[in-house]
């Protein structure tokens, strides 16, 4: 079921943009928050194993300890919500068991019903524990979160700005993810677009359509 026109997602996606300035007077209202908080739930991940942790910053005083751990970007201490994503950096087999009876919880069943699944997942996560490869795909799938959140925010008018101009270690440890299992990979700040910003109108810099996407 559609339930925007081509016109109106198009529009929408045309009016995001990374944004430079945000005003620091306008906060986003709670249940427009929750939203997005559900957008960052309902992400999709490889196998749905989710290793991803969202911590939501609205203090002001904790926003202006991450101004210099962002290298110094007003977007942080002006945002109205500053959302860090961080990913799962100690992922274990364990967490297949997790996904597993989650997936009995929601859906009935038992367990032993996806044994045949179970064994493709601990093949797959055994071989990225053994070839390292584990944090790269955790941080995979955080940024399919960051990708989805952008998505909501824009199609509800909220501005955004993803980050990667950030100091990950330090703000672990102002947010005191050091001993979580979880480390900050990225983070969006959100809220509603300054008027003297500059970059809301400049034009869209992007390669031509036929060359980024072919078909066969
Ligand atoms: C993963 C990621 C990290 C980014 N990090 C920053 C950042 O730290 N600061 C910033 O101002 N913009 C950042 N950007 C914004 C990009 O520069 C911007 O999305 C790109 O130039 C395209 O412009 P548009 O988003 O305004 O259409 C980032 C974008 C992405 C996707």
């Amino acid at each position: 079921m559609a339930t925007l026109t081509i016109t109106e997602l198009l529009a929408q996606l045309n009016w995001r943009y990374a944004t430079k300035a945000f005003d620091p007077e306008e906060k986003i209202h709670e249940t427009t928050m929750e939203a997005l908080e559900d957008s960052l739930v309902l992400s999709p991940s490889s196998f749905g194993l989710q290793p991803w942790k969202f911590i939501i910053v609205e203090d002001q005083a904790v926003k202006e300890q991450l101004l210099p751990l962002t290298w110094n970007q007003p977007q942080t201490r002006d945002c109205s919500h500053f959302v860090v994503m961080a990913y799962n950096d100690s992922f274990e087999l364990s967490e297949v068991d997790r996904y597993l009876n989650a997936t009995v919880e929601a859906r009935g069943g038992d367990v032993s019903d996806h044994d045949a699944l179970k064994g493709m997942m601990v093949g797959f996560i055994q071989r990225s524990i053994d070839g390292a490869t584990i944090d790269d795909w955790c941080k995979n799938q955080v940024y399919i979160a960051l990708g989805q959140l952008m998505a909501s925010a824009a199609v509800l008018g909220i501005d955004a700005c993803p980050m990667e101009g950030i100091n990950p270690p330090e703000i672990d440890k102002v947010l005191g993810l050091e001993t979580s299992g979880f480390k900050t990979l990225v983070a969006c700040a959100l809220g509603y677009r300054d008027e003297s910003d500059k970059y809301a109108d400049l034009p869209k810099i992007r390669y031509p359509k036929d060359e980024i996407i072919e078909h066969r």
